[in-house]
């Protein structure tokens, strides 16, 4: 892997992702290691990132797609692609507990930050595959985007946003092989990590089953490294486990 692009990166696992890949040990885990250079590129929303070179977009918007190609084209085709945007709450808006909390407004909203930001992402991405490449892709999801793992019910908007990024990545991943057959495409469970999306849910988190942003950047990482044919279209939990959609 020569170049590795961070997409979504005002993440705080994001964040995370880049100083491990730009830290002297980077691509270091439990699996496979690799000691060459990563040259780390990012996207993101905000104008500042830690990684070599940045592109300032707002993947939710459609010309996001031709910003970010105008990105590659300049930089290069990357290698590997971690896309970490999500959302699960903002000031206004908290996962609902029933049916009467739902609102459109804010499901779109969370379509817009958990699906479409992926979608534009891949879009840009598309044009730059060729038959032999061998592209890494992760998608950030979630566990409660399961359908079949739901037992508890609530966060509409987020579960329904993180199952439809599933579906997106089962698709996405049978496009591409066709086009790229040796191309892995996942979606990942990262893990509750200690960031503001779960801060304000961690009560009732068990002991030692809250990550920090560091140590999720390297299981995830490890993912990426030890990604096989067999996780290929699958959402991965963060030790590489297929998980029931
Ligand atoms: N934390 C957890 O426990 C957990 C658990 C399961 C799944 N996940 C998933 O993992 C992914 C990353 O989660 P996270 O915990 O790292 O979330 P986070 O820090 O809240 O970041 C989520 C998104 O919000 C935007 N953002 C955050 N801070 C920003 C800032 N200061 N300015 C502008 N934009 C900002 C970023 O998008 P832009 O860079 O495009 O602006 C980013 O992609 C998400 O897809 C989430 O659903 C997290």
């Amino acid at each position: 892997m020569r170049t590795l692009w961070i997409a979504g990166c005002g993440s705080e696992i994001a964040k995370a992702l880049i100083e491990h890949w730009q830290s002297p040990n980077q691509g270091q885990g439990q699996g496979k290691s690799q000691h060459q250079t990563v040259r780390v590129i990012s996207s993101g929303r905000g104008p500042d990132s830690a990684a070599s070179v940045h592109c300032q977009t707002d993947t939710r918007e459609p010309h996001s797609v031709s910003e970010l190609q105008a990105f590659i084209r300049r930089e290069g085709t990357p290698d590997a692609v971690i896309v970490c945007n999500g959302i699960l709450h903002n000031p206004q808006n908290g996962p609902e507990k029933s049916l009467q909390e739902l609102g459109a407004d804010w499901l779109q909203h969370s379509l817009q930050s958990n699906v479409i930001s992926h979608i534009h992402t891949a879009q840009a991405l598309a044009p730059f595959i060729k038959r032999d490449s061998q592209l890494r892709w992760l998608s950030l999801s979630a566990m409660v985007g399961s359908i079949s793992d739901n037992q508890l019910g609530g966060w509409y908007s987020y579960r329904m946003s993180k199952a439809a990024l599933n579906m997106f990545i089962k698709n996405l991943s049978i496009e591409w092989q066709r086009k790229a057959p040796q191309c892995l495409v996942a979606a990942v469970h990262p893990g509750t990590t200690n960031t503001s999306l779960s801060a304000p849910f961690q009560q009732n988190i068990a002991a030692g089953k809250l990550y920090t942003p560091q140590q999720t950047a390297q299981r995830i990482s490890d993912v990426l490294l030890n990604l096989q044919p067999e996780q290929h279209g699958h959402l991965l939990h963060w030790d590489g486990r297929v998980l029931p959609y």
